[in-house]
């Protein structure tokens, strides 16, 4: 198969196996051309892709914009924040404005769950989730799945554990669609009040017991308290919280086996894990870092090949 099933990139719910392999297929041989010295390939120099943040965002926003230009897209750059958005237009009127300078593809960031699906419905462009509020961030998963998959050998019978605000995350969402579709048992881990009363529905086991969950897995993904979507106090106090489910370097060092350290960022520093762990030689949170290039080169390339042109 050389074509995904899709033509937007909405949720890892929607893509079949086959699909998350060919995005790897394809991230193998863009990461082959990121670390060259001419980082840049000539795909996409007919291609125009406006990168809609309507949400705060350094990691995805940069690496969006990186893997556009490695492939040599034309890229134009909106942020909710300096946009007439503050002046009242709505979602889909700053979007045909911006589709009638020609675009192909979109990349949006929004803080409401449904909307990269609500535009997708309503535009001839491509359009790529970079996050919807608590529901998916596709491409965050396909990069965490590719990095365990390139420091374990493959996904396939691996055990992770996702670890943190369960209930906020659309980290959690997505890898746990990701993990499943490629063979990975997943557990979440967490206060009670931040896993979601149904989660156990999507066939994932629960833990509450941080050392318990650490002593089950291959993987901790590590994930951050996320404070700006919580109205109301979901635990006493950020120090309760490290205290039972920081990861720090005495209780990774006291566990049977060496496990791979994850974290989507941005970290907390000192609240789901200290600064000894973050930099310890079991965490790859650079290298997903690095690998979110690839993937997103891999993601863009796939999609803009179903542009009629
Ligand atoms: N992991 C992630 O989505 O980070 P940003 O919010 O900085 O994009």
């Amino acid at each position: 198969m050389n074509n995904l099933s899709v033509d937007h990139l909405i949720g890892i719910k929607d893509l079949t196996r086959e699909d998350i392999e060919l995005i790897f297929s394809t991230a193998d041989s863009f990461k082959e051309v990121i670390n060259r010295p001419i980082k840049k390939v000539p795909s996409l120099r007919d291609i125009t892709i406006a990168n809609l943040f309507f949400e705060n965002s350094t990691r995805t926003r940069l690496s969006f914009e990186l893997a556009e230009k490695r492939l040599s897209a034309d890229v134009v750059n909106f942020s909710a924040a300096s946009s007439s958005v503050k002046k009242g237009e709505t979602l889909i009127d700053t979007v045909n404005n911006i589709l009638s300078m020609k675009v192909d593809m979109v990349v949006m960031r929004h803080p409401n769950p449904g909307a990269a699906k609500f535009l997708s419905e309503r535009i001839g462009a491509k359009v790529v989730n970079a996050g919807d509020g608590t529901h998916e961030h596709p491409t965050q998963a396909l990069l965490d799945a590719f990095s365990i998959r390139e420091n374990l050998g493959s996904v396939e019978g691996k055990k992770v554990v996702i670890v943190g605000d369960i209930l906020h995350s659309r980290v959690a969402l997505s890898n746990i669609y990701c993990l499943q579709k490629l063979g990975a048992e997943v557990m979440v881990c967490g206060p009670t009040t931040l896993i979601p009363k149904y989660i156990s529905e999507l066939g994932v086991k629960v833990e509450h017991n941080l050392r318990k969950a650490l002593e089950w897995c291959d993987v901790a993904n590590m994930l951050r308290i996320q404070l700006e979507r919580q109205e109301i106090k979901y635990f006493p106090s950020l120090r309760e919280y490290s205290m039972q489910f920081g990861l720090n370097k005495e209780l990774l060092d006291s566990l049977p086996k060496e496990i791979v350290v994850m974290h989507p960022g941005p970290i907390n520093r000192g609240v789901e894990i200290t600064s000894d762990v973050a930099d310890s030689k079991q965490s790859i949170i650079l290298q997903q870092v690095e690998n979110g290039v690839a993937i997103r080169m891999a993601v863009i390339y796939l999609l803009a090949s179903k542009i009629e042109r």
